[in-house]
C-alpha cells in the first residue's frame, strides 16, 4: 500500500465503524492559549473530551497534522540523526467522545492492525500503565489485551510512557502503546550514530512504537489535582511516517513513499543520493526533507517566519533548513522549488497546500533570500568583530553583539 492508501484505509476502517470522518484542525490551534502549535489529533476535540462542547458525532476518526518542535512534545534535536522522528508528522487517530471505551478501543485496533493491515499478530506487543499514587494500574486493559497476546509481551510501565497528556492542563488518562518487533538484528539509530539508546527499554529499539490508545478519563488542573472527565473517552494516535514504514517493510520512515520523491527533488540539487545513513550529507538531507515539509505545512496554514512565537519557530526551522543545504553544497536558494514536490505528494489529502502553493513558494523565497542577504552581510562584519576581539582584549561588548 501506499502511504496514500494507508491513510485511506485508516479513515475508511473507522468510518464503517461508525466513526465520522473530520477534516485535520490547522497547526494553529484554534483558541488555545496553551498551546503554540497542534500536536495531536485530540487537540481540535479538547473541549469535547471536558463537556465544555457537543458535536453532532459522539465517535470520530481524523488524519492530523501535527508540530512537534515546542513545549511538553518536542522532537526536532532528533530530526536528522533518527529515522523515526520529525518536527511535522500525521497523527491518524479515532476518538470516542463518552461512546466507546477500552472494551472496544483495543479490539478496533489489533483488527486493523492483523486483519486489515495483515501484520503478523507475533510481531505485535502493548503496553499498559504499572500504577502510582495518584492512579492505580491498568487491570482492564491488562485483561481486554490477554485475549489477544500472552502475558510476556505485554510490557508494564510507568506515567513518562504509559500516562498521557497533552500539557500541563487539560484532558489526559493511562494508555497502551502497541510496538511492532522489527527484529533482534535491528541496531538502535542513537548507537549506529554512536550514542547510547534513548529507547525506554532495551527491547523498544528493535521495535517500533506504532500506536497509542488513551483511556481519557481525567481534567488535569493547574495545581495537579485529577479531576474525572464527564465520560471515560478514547483519544488514539498512530504516526503514518512509522506505520508505514512497518507495512511497507521499511527500517527508517525516509524510506517510505512520505519522504523518498522530496528526497529525490533534494539530491537532485544537491547532486547527490540519500543512502539512510548517518553520515553527514545523509543527516542533513533528512533535516531538509523533514524541515521542508514542516515549512510548507505551517505557511499553507498561515504561519509566516517572524521573530516571535510562531512565526520565529517557523524562522528556526527554515534557516536550518538553509544551513543544511549549504552542507549540502547547494549554495543558492533552493528550498522553494521544493514546494511543489510537496504540493503533488499530499496536495489531494490536504487540499489547502494547493490553495496556498504560489503564496508557500513566495514565502520561502523570500526568507531563503533573506537569509542568503543576512550571511553575506553579516558574516564579513561578524568575523570583523571576532578579529578585533581576538586581537585585543578578547571581549565583544554587549552592544556590538546586540547590533549583531
Ligand atoms: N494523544 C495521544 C498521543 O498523542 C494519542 O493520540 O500520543
Amino acid at each position: 500500500m501506499t502511504a496514500n492508501e494507508i491513510r485511506l484505509s485508516f479513515l475508511s476502517y473507522f468510518e464503517r465503524n461508525g466513526h465520522r470522518i473530520v477534516a485535520s484542525s490547522p497547526l494553529v490551534p484554534h483558541d488555545d492559549p496553551t498551546l503554540l502549535f497542534t500536536n495531536a489529533g485530540m487537540n481540535q476535540f479538547k473541549d469535547v473530551f471536558l463537556g465544555k462542547e457537543k458535536r453532532d458525532y459522539t465517535r470520530a476518526t481524523t488524519a492530523q497534522k501535527c508540530m512537534r518542535v515546542s513545549g511538553k512534545h518536542n522532537d526536532l534535536d532528533n530530526v536528522g540523526p533518527s529515522f523515526r522522528h520529525h518536527t511535522f508528522f500525521e497523527m491518524l487517530g479515532n476518538f470516542s467522545f463518552g461512546d466507546y471505551f477500552k472494551r472496544e478501543a483495543i479490539p478496533f485496533a489489533w483488527k486493523l492492525l492483523t486483519e486489515e493491515w495483515k501484520l503478523q499478530p507475533d510481531r505485535l506487543w502493548a503496553t499498559i500503565f504499572n500504577g502510582d499514587a495518584a492512579v492505580p494500574r491498568d487491570d482492564e486493559a491488562c485483561d481486554i489485551w490477554r485475549k489477544f497476546l500472552p502475558v510476556e509481551r505485554i510490557g508494564e510501565l510507568g506515567a513518562a510512557d504509559n500516562f498521557w497528556q497533552m500539557g500541563d492542563t487539560g484532558p489526559c488518562g493511562r494508555c497502551s502503546e502497541i510496538y511492532y518487533f522489527r527484529g533482534s538484528e535491528v541496531g538502535c539509530n542513537e548507537e549506529a550514530a554512536g550514542g547510547v539508546c534513548r529507547g525506554s527499554s532495551a527491547a523498544a529499539t528493535a521495535s517500533s512504537k506504532i500506536w497509542n490508545n488513551v483511556f481519557m478519563e481525567f481534567d488535569r488542573q493547574a495545581n495537579g489535582t485529577l479531576n474525572p472527565l464527564p465520560a471515560p473517552s478514547i483519544d488514539t494516535g498512530m504516526g503514518l511516517e512509522r506505520v508505514t514504514a512497518v507495512i511497507q517493510g521499511h527500517l527508517s520512515n525516509y524510506d517510505t513513499d512520505l519522504f523518498t520523491p522530496l528526497l529525490r527533488a533534494i539530491g537532485e540539487r544537491a547532486g547527490t543520493t540519500h543512502r539512510g545513513t548517518m553520515e553527514p550529507p545523509d543527516v542533513s538531507m533528512r533535516v531538509v526533507a523533514d524541515h521542508m515539509r514542516a515549512m510548507t505545512f505551517l505557511i499553507a496554514d498561515g504561519v509566516v517566519p517572524s521573530n516571535e512565537m510562531r512565526g520565529h519557530v517557523l524562522r528556526k526551522i527554515m534557516r536550518r533548513a538553509m544551513r543544511h543545504g549549504q552542507r549540502l553544497g547547494v549554495l543558492e536558494p533552493f528550498l522553494h522549488t521544493l514546494v511543489d514536490v510537496i504540493v503533488r505528494e499530499f496536495g489531494d489529502a490536504y487540499p489547502e497546500l494547493k490553495a496556498g502553493r504560489s503564496a508557500i513558494v513566495q514565502v520561502v523565497r523570500s526568507e531563503e533570500e533573506r537569509f542568503d542577504a543576512v550571511l553575506t552581510d553579516g558574516l564579513p562584519k561578524l568575523e570583523d568583530v571576532l578579529d578585533k576581539a581576538a586581537a585585543g582584549n578578547k571581549v565583544v561588548s554587549g552592544d556590538v553583539a546586540f547590533r549583531l
